[in-house]
């Protein structure tokens, strides 16, 4: 089975549940729209991998930005969609489909890039296509493991860490902000980007 299809069936099965488990691994993400909040918080956002649309719901309420969602999974968009004000533009679709008409004043990526690690350098090219120049990209995602059980149990579940998807983002963006933290004393780290898109291609 390709990556793309097995993602899509592994989010039909969690959707169901992903709201309740999320916050007691997913950390980072209130921390990443208080950054978001703190820049000129308007024009147009795109969230890459917007899921079930937690971290929409808070831009809407903290932010002026337009918001659009984009995810491959119809079942977490469902989801988001429940909650969400009908403002907020939903597409079913693959980042790598997906060619707007216009482009947007920030990017954000949570949790989405140690889906598909190796997809890393073209998802991030694409991204600099869909943001104006100057546009900010913000990441929050997995940074490292602290140990190979816990490799092992994250691979079982589709996902791969690498220390180098932030060392791309730092050369390809004008770096604002960065932070790596520790989950549960050290079982993994995870980390926070923001960027400028001001390296223009
Ligand atoms: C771990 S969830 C994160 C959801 C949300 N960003 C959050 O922080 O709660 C990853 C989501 O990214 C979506 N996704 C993964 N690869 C994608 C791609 N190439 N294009 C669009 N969505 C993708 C999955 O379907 C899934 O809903």
């Amino acid at each position: 089975m390709k990556k793309k299809e097995s993602i899509i069936k592994y989010y039909k099965k969690q959707s169901g549940f992903y709201d309740i488990t999320r916050p007691l691994f997913l950390f980072g993400r209130s921390i990443i729209v208080k950054w978001i909040a703190e820049t000129n918080p308007k024009g147009l956002l795109l969230e890459v991998g917007c899921g079930t649309g937690h971290l929409l719901k808070l831009l809407a309420r903290n932010t002026d930005f337009v918001l659009t969602g984009i995810d491959l999974s119809s079942d977490m968009l469902e989801i988001a969609k429940r909650k969400l004000n009908s403002s907020v533009k939903l597409y079913q679709t693959d980042l790598t489909d997906f060619n707007p008409n216009e482009k947007y004043d920030a990017i954000i990526f949570s949790y989405v890039f140690t889906l598909e690690l190796d997809k890393r350098k073209e998802q991030i090219i694409k991204a600099k296509q869909l943001l104006k120049p100057n546009g900010r990209i913000y990441v929050l995602d997995f940074h490292r493991y602290g140990s190979t059980l816990y490799k092992r149990y994250m691979n079982w579940h589709g996902i791969e860490m690498g220390v180098e998807l932030l060392q791309l983002l730092e050369s390809e963006f004008k770096t604002e902000k960065k932070i790596t933290k520790k989950a549960y004393f050290g079982i993994w780290e995870y980390f926070l980007y923001e960027g400028v898109n001001e390296k223009y291609k």
